[in-house]
C-alpha cells in the first residue's frame, strides 16, 4: 500500500519586523533662570539739600577774613596782642566802637615784640611806645611807625581783611 508522503512543506517565514523608531525629542534644557529678586536695600531718605550757602567769598585772597579776635575781647580805646593765621605777632585795636586797626607786633627798633598798654604799644627791650591806634612811635629809639595789618568787623569778629 502506498501512500502518500505528504511531506508538508512549511515555509518557514521569518517575519522580520524592524521596528525603526525614531525619537524625536529634542529636549530644549530650560535653563531655569529664576527670577531675580532684585531686594531693594535702599530705604532712599537722601532728602537733604546740601546746597551750602556759598559764604560771600568775595575776595581770593586767602589770607582775609581770618578771625584774629572776638571784638568784645578788645576794650574800646584799647590794644590787644593777636597771632596771624600765618602765626606772625600782630595788635588789634579799637580806637572808637566801630573801628579797628591792625598793626605788627615786631617793634621796628631791633625786632622785639611789643605788648599793649591802654592806648599804647610798648616795647619792653629799648622802651619805645607806639600809638596803639595809628602805630607812630610816640618815644623812640624806635623811628619808624609800626606797619598796618589790615583789618575790619564781621560778625562781631576783628578779621584779616
Ligand atoms: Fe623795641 Fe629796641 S627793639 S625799642
Amino acid at each position: 500500500m502506498g501512500g502518500r508522503l505528504v511531506s508538508t512543506h512549511m515555509t518557514d517565514r521569518s517575519h522580520t519586523r524592524r521596528t525603526v523608531l525614531t525619537t524625536g525629542a529634542a529636549v530644549a534644557g530650560v535653563a531655569a533662570g529664576g527670577a531675580a529678586l532684585a531686594a531693594c536695600g535702599n530705604g532712599g531718605d537722601t532728602s537733604s539739600s546740601g546746597y551750602g550757602d556759598s559764604g560771600g567769598g568775595d575776595s581770593p585772597a586767602p589770607a582775609a577774613d581770618q578771625p584774629l579776635a572776638a571784638l568784645s575781647d578788645v576794650p574800646v580805646g584799647q590794644g590787644k596782642a593777636v597771632t596771624t593765621p600765618d602765626g606772625q605777632d600782630a595788635i588789634v585795636s579799637r580806637p572808637d566802637e566801630t573801628t579797628v586797626a591792625g598793626f605788627s607786633a615786631v617793634c621796628t627798633h631791633q625786632g622785639c615784640k611789643v605788648t599793649p598798654e591802654g592806648a599804647e604799644l610798648k616795647c619792653p627791650c629799648h622802651g619805645s611806645v607806639f600809638d596803639a591806634f595809628t602805630g607812630e612811635v610816640k618815644n623812640g629809639p624806635a623811628s619808624e611807625p609800626l606797619p598796618a595789618v589790615n583789618v575790619k568787623i564781621e560778625n562781631e569778629q576783628i578779621v584779616t581783611a
